[in-house]
């Protein structure tokens, strides 16, 4: 028979270990950790989460459809475009002699140049069609209705400021064909009542196409527009928070019919 051992005095027995002394970290772990402890120490000293989670977990109408998804779409599309925008305009040169040059050398021969100047190019008629969509799926929806009038007069907002993007951003290049087509639309702009005459002076700097035509198309497709358009997606996404989307019509007539019932 064995004997039980003598109990070892207190002092020669090993320490209780410390929450999470001797179990193996991986380094994955504590990356998640550090990401968790960055948060955490923001969120403390800005309570920022709670303003997330009111913009990112909402309830959501019975019948949200995939026509839904073309109001994050067109924000994608903006992303996008805003994120290939500042790579071109590292190399950009929005004068009269050297911008023509300076697209082609982007083009030709920086690495990756031309998928980025394609991507933005092809992004621009894509976030065009995708604002088009939208809208039409906000009127078919009824949307604009009460109580969502001011969200719908910013989406107008944000559809001249979409085209206005697309127009400005054409001449850029300066090559004949996006200088001629310019010379077209400011012509058009021109034959606007009232305002035509003022606007396509207002575009051009002056009676007579130039240098001053390219830096106001260019300052006007860098700073104001997208300052504009950002202002007025933070209005749009706020409202679409605060007020919640519209169900779809077919729904919302059964509900009525049952009302009636
Ligand atoms: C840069 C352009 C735009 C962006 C990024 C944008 C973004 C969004 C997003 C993310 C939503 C919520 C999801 C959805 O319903 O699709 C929304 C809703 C809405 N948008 Fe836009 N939008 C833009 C342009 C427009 C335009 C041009 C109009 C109309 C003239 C418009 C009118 C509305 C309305 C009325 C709603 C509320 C929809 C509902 O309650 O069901 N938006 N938008």
């Amino acid at each position: 028979m064995k004997l039980p051992l003598p109990p070892v005095p207190t002092a020669l027995q090993p320490k209780p270990k410390r929450p999470g002394e001797g179990e193996r970290v991986k380094p994955l772990d504590q990356v998640k950790e550090a990401g968790v402890a960055t948060v955490d120490w923001v969120d403390e000293r800005t309570s920022l989460s709670g303003a997330a989670r009111w913009v990112m977990f909402r309830k959501v109408p019975k019948g949200t459809n995939w026509f839904y998804t073309l109001g994050s779409a067109s924000l994608f599309a903006f992303l996008s475009q805003a994120v290939t925008g500042v790579f071109l305009a590292m190399y950009y040169d929005p004068s009269i002699t050297n911008a023509y040059e300076s697209t082609r050398h982007l083009t030709n021969e920086i690495f990756l140049g031309e998928f980025v100047r394609g991507m933005h190019r092809w992004g621009s008629s894509v976030m065009v069609i995708l604002v088009f969509l939208h809208m039409a799926r906000t009127f078919f929806f009824g949307a604009y209705k009460y109580p969502r009038e001011l969200n719908w007069i910013i989406g107008v907002v944000l559809l001249i400021l979409t085209m206005t993007m697309s127009f400005t951003g054409y001449l850029l290049p300066f090559d004949q064909r996006s200088y001629w087509a310019t010379v077209v639309g400011v012509n058009i702009n021109g034959t606007g009542p009232m305002v035509g005459p003022f606007l396509s002076d207002f575009l051009r700097g002056g009676a007579e196409f130039g240098s001053t035509t390219l830096s106001r198309f260019y300052a006007i497709h860098m700073l104001l527009v997208p300052g504009g358009l950002i202002a007025m997606i933070g209005a749009h996404l706020y409202l679409v928070t605060r007020l919640g989307t519209t169900a779809p019509p077919w729904l919302r007539a059964k509900t009525a019919q049952k009302d009636t019932v």
